[in-house]
């Protein structure tokens, strides 16, 4: 028999993936990651067993997603189109590289995920495959099965008797994690459609939002955030506490038409408070111990970086190398930032560090005033020299 890893989910698609890839002749181990979605894994794992998975691998990968991917995307400042900050995107290589683990382990010569073919995620998990373990034979039965629509899966799963629970009518795809959560499918395919409220999953609306403003203080150590309040929190304690105070204030919401890797566009809404809060906090800090020219060189390399984060570029050399220019960057990434929460917004309100290049005696108005001033009219004739010339 031939064995096959499946990235397992615990929902439709992925049950009816076992069972199918069991119709070709494969013996399916399943692999379900644990990123922070909030599932109820013994409910995960009863569902693989239930629907004819020869066993199922359970891995707790909250700690290494959020040192290993969301914080150097924090570090770089990576954000897609200006509005979507990967949450997704960065879980998929990682999720492969365990797909390729248990593949080594089980003595597997196939891996199958249950993507389809329109989307950037079959992208993000073959490459990285491809990377990590390029023996392995990949099987994506959602671009091959013969199934239209969820109605045909449904049909097939009670056909085969997969125990699925089928009964709510699902509104929207969803994917979640501790970095946030994307929203696609449904009404919200119509991009001129405000989304309904019930597409949102961890946020308040702004009308349902408190209207006493909240402070919050957050402290970096070499660009990554330690300390709330003053108080050390471990890196899951401090997303899921950012998650919730800005849920609450209606933090963290986008709604974006996005271009996909695979050429079309998508509208698809993301909630991530956490990562909005701590992207404003991170960059109000680089702006203050980072000099000019440094700073916004690195400005184009977080674009660069976030590009091939979306493109499924997680282990390509570049993003390697790019990673060791950020390292450097944030050396001095240290210090306090003050962020006002109020009703959708996040302002940043105060930052501090001891590497600080701002330097009060040379920007005051005021007296105390150390700037020569005498200084500027040479260098403005030196500077437009060649425009008069
Ligand atoms: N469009 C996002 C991306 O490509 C999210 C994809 C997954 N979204 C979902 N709702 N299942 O990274």
């Amino acid at each position: 028999m031939k064995k096959i890893v499946l990235a397992y989910s615990g929902g439709l698609d992925t049950s009816v993936c076992v069972k199918w890839l069991k119709d070709k002749g494969y013996e399916v181990i399943a692999f379900a990651a644990d990123v922070g979605q909030g599932d109820d894994f013994k409910i995960v794992r009863q569902r693989a067993l239930n629907a004819g998975a020869k066993r199922i691998y359970i891995k707790n990968l909250k700690d290494e997603f959020i040192s290993d991917f969301v914080f150097p995307a924090l570090s770089a400042n990576a954000i897609y189109e200006g509005k979507y900050f990967l949450a997704t995107a960065l879980s998929r290589p990682l999720i492969a590289k365990y797909l390729v683990e248990v593949a080594k382990k089980e003595g597997a010569g196939y891996i199958a995920h249950g993507c389809t073919g329109k989307g950037n995620d079959q992208v993000r998990l073959e490459v990285t495959a491809a990377i990590l373990g390029p023996k392995l034979k990949i099987v994506a039965p959602v671009r091959e099965w013969e199934f239209k629509s969820r109605q045909d899966e449904i049909d097939y799963a009670k056909k085969k008797k997969i125990p699925i629970d089928i009964t709510k009518k699902k509104p929207y795809s969803l994917d979640k994690n501790i970095w946030g959560v994307s929203i696609e499918c449904g009404i919200l395919e119509d991009p001129w459609r405000e989304p309904p409220e019930d597409a949102y999953q961890i946020t308040k609306s702004i009308e349902r939002a408190p209207n006493k403003p909240k402070y919050i203080q957050i402290c970096f150590e070499q660009g990554i955030p330690c300390y709330i309040n003053g108080k050390y929190l471990t890196s899951q304690e401090l997303l899921t506490r950012l998650n919730k105070v800005g849920g609450d204030c209606a933090i963290g919401r986008s709604d974006l038409v996005e271009s996909r890797l695979i050429g079309i566009k998508s509208r698809e809404i993301y909630e991530a408070p956490a990562a909005t809060i701590l992207y404003q906090a991170h960059k109000a800090l680089e702006n203050l111990v980072l000099d000019r020219e440094l700073l916004h060189f690195k400005e184009g390399i977080s674009l660069k970086y976030s590009e091939l984060i979306y493109n499924g570029l997680w282990y390509s050399p570049l993003k390697v190398a790019l990673d060791k220019f950020i390292n450097q960057t944030q050396k001095k990434v240290t210090g306090t930032v003050r962020l006002k929460l109020h009703k959708g917004n996040c302002s940043v309100v105060g930052r501090k560090s001891d590497y600080s290049l701002y330097k009060k005696e040379l920007a005051t108005y005021s007296a105390g005033d150390k700037f020569d001033q005498s200084l500027a009219e040479g260098f403005i004739k030196l500077w437009g020299m060649p425009y008069k010339k």
